[in-house]
């Protein structure tokens, strides 16, 4: 990377092409940045935490890269990410959050955190996709596989997904004369910052591979691949697609996070 990553966020050079990652900062987010810099996109990349999104930027292949903090449960912060490009050709919608709390005990302050940067800044970010990319654009969503399959305690974030999983097929729906696609990936266990509690709860690791068919968690670098395909025009005839992407762990059951957690602490 040699542009200057708080830079001009248009300075990806003539012809070159522009996507925007949210989320960016870390895990799969970092990984699509990553990817798509190799793709030969210039990447805006924008996280709520600019210093992570910085230091990704900072490390990716080729010029025009820059980083911008956003906070996507805010309409105007969003919107001013979008504000300054001029032309966006790939949107990739990766933040993302999560808790754990059984239906009858969760505080609903937490459930609506989880739908507000899930679900609402998932809506935030699309729109303005819709608003900003050129005709042949692409804009892709990280849903989950627990947008179709359900984990104990995991209420908020299964329901934000699953919104977001049919968000994507109405966005699809309505952008598609305007020569937009709109597609999700939804990915099973990829080990990142947000999964490594999870991963430090004895079993639970175990567990997601025992009802997993190739036995193994996922990486942010498959993640990205499947990203970078649903941008590239190699995948220009799909749209309205929540792509499973779990090693085939939608086939089986998801892991008993809450008995996990119970067997550790003694309760
Ligand atoms: N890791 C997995 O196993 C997994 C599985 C399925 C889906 N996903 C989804 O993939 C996406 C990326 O997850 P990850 O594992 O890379 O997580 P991560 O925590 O490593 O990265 C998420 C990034 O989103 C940013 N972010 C969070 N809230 C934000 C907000 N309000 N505004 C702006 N930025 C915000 C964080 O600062 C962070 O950089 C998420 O949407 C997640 O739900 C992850």
């Amino acid at each position: 990377m040699t542009g200057d990553v708080t830079g001009d966020m248009n300075g990806g050079g003539v012809g070159s092409r522009r996507a925007v990652v949210v989320g960016g900062g870390s895990g799969i987010g970092a990984a699509c940045a990553v990817r798509l810099a190799s793709d030969g996109y210039a990447v805006v990349v924008a996280d709520r935490d600019l210093g992570a999104a910085e230091s990704v930027a900072a490390g990716l292949a080729g010029d025009g890269h820059v980083a911008r903090a956003v906070e996507v449960t805010d309409e105007t912060s969003v919107a001013a990410l979008f504000e300054g490009l001029d032309v966006v050709h790939a949107v990739v919608n990766s933040a993302g959050t999560s808790t754990l709390g059984e239906v009858k005990d969760l505080p609903v302050d937490q459930f609506r955190a989880v739908v507000d940067v899930n679900l609402v800044g998932g809506f935030l970010v699309v729109q303005q996709a819709a608003r900003h990319l050129v005709r042949g654009g692409a804009v892709v969503s990280l849903t989950s596989l627990n947008a179709r399959q359900p984990g104990g305690g995991m209420s908020a974030y299964c329901s934000a997904k699953a919104g977001l999983a049919m968000l994507t097929e109405v966005a699809a729906l309505e952008l598609g004369p305007a020569g937009i696609r709109v597609n999700a990936v939804s990915p099973g266990l990829v080990v990142t910052p947000l999964t490594a509690p999870a991963m430090d709860i004895p079993g639970v690791k175990d567990d997601y591979v025992a009802n997993t068919p190739l036995g193994r968690p996922g990486t942010p670098e498959e993640v990205a691949a499947a990203v970078s395909w649903l941008c590239s025009e190699e995948s220009s005839w799909m749209t309205g697609e929540v792509m499973d992407l779990n090693g085939g762990a939608h086939t089986q059951r998801y892991p008993d996070l809450l008995g996990h957690v119970n067997r550790m602490l003694g309760t």
